[in-house]
């Protein structure tokens, strides 16, 4: 019997907890709870089973990814800021093994020099950037078309 590979862990780094008190030019004004809601009806319309995680602390985020293994199937992170020079983070996402998008809500492409660099880029099947909570949707859909689900 094989079963069906539908599991998406959606994990969120540094800040993002904080939505609604952030910069509405860049992110909006969803709330994290709000994004939340959101994606997990993204994960149901598509057929994928979403979990989530946030943390403001780096290792804690490390310890995630380590333990992931047969938790879930692929990630979707933000990791914030820790994005732009947290190279455990890229080790750990490395360990995983796991099928990987990255998302950004805001366009790191075209904002401070510094935000220019994503470390776990080269370990992404996809970077969605700029798209706001769509960009979530659009990342489900493409860990979607990797596993085949
Ligand atoms: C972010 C972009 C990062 O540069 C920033 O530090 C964040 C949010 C985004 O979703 O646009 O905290 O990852």
């Amino acid at each position: 019997m094989t079963s069906a590979r539908n599991r998406v862990e959606v994990m969120h780094g540094v800040n993002l907890d904080q939505l609604g008190r952030r910069r509405p030019e860049h992110y909006g004004g969803i709330s994290y709870r709000e994004l939340e809601v959101r994606l997990v009806d993204y994960g149901r319309e598509l057929g994928l089973e979403v979990s989530l995680f946030q943390t403001n602390h780096e290792g804690e985020f490390v310890e995630r990814l380590h333990r992931l293994e047969g938790l879930t199937d692929a990630v979707v992170l933000n990791p914030g800021a820790w994005t732009h020079y947290a190279w455990a983070i890229h080790d750990a996402l490395e360990i995983s093994g796991l099928i990987a998008v990255e998302v950004h809500l805001s366009d790191i492409h075209a904002r401070e020099p510094w935000r220019r660099l994503s470390v776990i880029e080269d370990l992404c099947v996809a970077s969605i950037v700029g798209k706001g909570p769509e960009g979530y949707r659009e990342a489900l859909q493409r860990v979607k078309d990797e596993l085949g689900a």
